[in-house]
């Protein structure tokens, strides 16, 4: 697939609103170009909703360009692509040049309480002017105070201050991108005493004010569910499911302790059948979404991944595709 500029139609909602964009619909996430306008047109910046993706990783790299595999999109955490060059632009600029991309932020702090790094701003902003991704995300959390970092997506209160700060922190992001970005539910591990606004409340608020969409993230809520002791369908059923413009299936892991279980976010896993079941019901309620494998510990073959893949694919009711032929894949970067 060859890269894509963008197109004038996926500013249009921020520049008729004189910057804002009302609240996200399907309609509204289509012409801020984070759902496509026409769900069978393959020429357009947007994501088919219809694409089922998957996390891409290093030890893939090469796999995917001298073999293909069969995958509508790959996502790509923005702050492993800092850096000006090297072997992961090599692989990426390949990558790109024949699949569609996603750019998920990790290390923004969207949910800190203090100013954005503007220099991590910048360096996003050169990322994302470089591959014109289809997708960008970013978490509701935080990880940076006062220039110091957490390597972890920390929990936010979700309060009506710190909503009016999430969401300047949503449109400084969106302003500098020139485009909308998505913002992914958190898992959670414990609840705020200070919180007073229900997150699925949270999220469609923010998402009403700044017209971003949102990120469903499916084992998020199966998470936060168990640790929480709440009900998983009934968070979904109180999301804001016009406003989602990506979903993500990953796995978690169980912590025994002291006879009580606390369920893990680390990616290390295949999707749970509860997370596949969620997932059934969420696509057969609100329709397909373009969906992410998404898999960052104890990695599998590519063959796995692809087998997740197809799975979702089937569920969405997107036929698979041929994968890329040789003559795309005859070049693989040198190292
Ligand atoms: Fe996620």
């Amino acid at each position: 697939m060859s890269r894509m500029t963008h197109s004038p139609e996926m500013y249009s909602a921020r520049t008729q609103a004189g910057g804002r964009i009302p609240l996200a619909t399907d309609a509204s996430l289509r012409s801020s170009g984070l759902l496509a306008s026409d769900p069978e047109s393959a020429a357009t910046l947007a994501l088919k909703p219809r694409s089922a993706g998957m996390s891409l990783k290093p030890q893939h790299y090469r796999q995917i360009l001298s073999d293909g595999v069969d995958v509508d999109f790959f996502e790509v955490h923005a702050e492993n692509y800092f850096g000006a060059g090297g072997t992961p632009h090599r692989y990426l600029t390949a990558i790109r040049e024949r699949h569609a991309l996603s750019i998920h932020g990790i290390g923004l702090s969207i949910g800190g309480a203090g100013p954005l790094n503007p220099d991590h701003l910048a360096q996003l902003r050169m990322l994302v002017d470089r591959y014109e991704p289809q997708l960008v995300s970013e978490h509701l959390a935080w990880c940076e105070s006062g220039g110091a970092y957490f390597n972890d997506l920390l929990p936010v209160a979700l309060t009506s201050e710190a909503l009016d700060i999430v969401c300047q922190h949503v449109e400084q992001t969106q302003d500098a991108l020139g485009r909308a970005i998505l913002i992914e539910n958190p898992s959670n591990y414990l609840a705020f005493e200070q919180s007073d606004i229900p997150e699925t409340e949270f999220l469609a608020e923010m998402a009403r004010r700044t017209g971003c969409g949102l990120l469903l993230d499916i084992n998020n809520v199966v998470v936060s569910a168990h640790n929480l002791q709440r009900s998983a369908q009934d968070y979904l059923d109180a999301f804001s499911m016009d406003a989602v413009g990506e979903i993500h299936l990953a796995g978690h892991s169980n912590d025994e302790r002291n006879g009580l279980t606390l369920k893990i976010d680390d990616h290390g896993s295949a999707p749970s059948a509860e997370v596949w079941d969620l997932y059934r019901a969420f696509v057969h309620k609100a329709g397909a979404r373009p969906t992410l494998i998404e898999w960052d510990q104890d990695v599998p073959p590519l063959e796995v991944l692809a087998q997740e893949v197809a799975t979702a694919r089937t569920i969405l009711g997107a036929p698979s595709s041929q994968p890329n032929s040789p003559r795309e894949t005859n070049h693989v970067p040198a190292r």
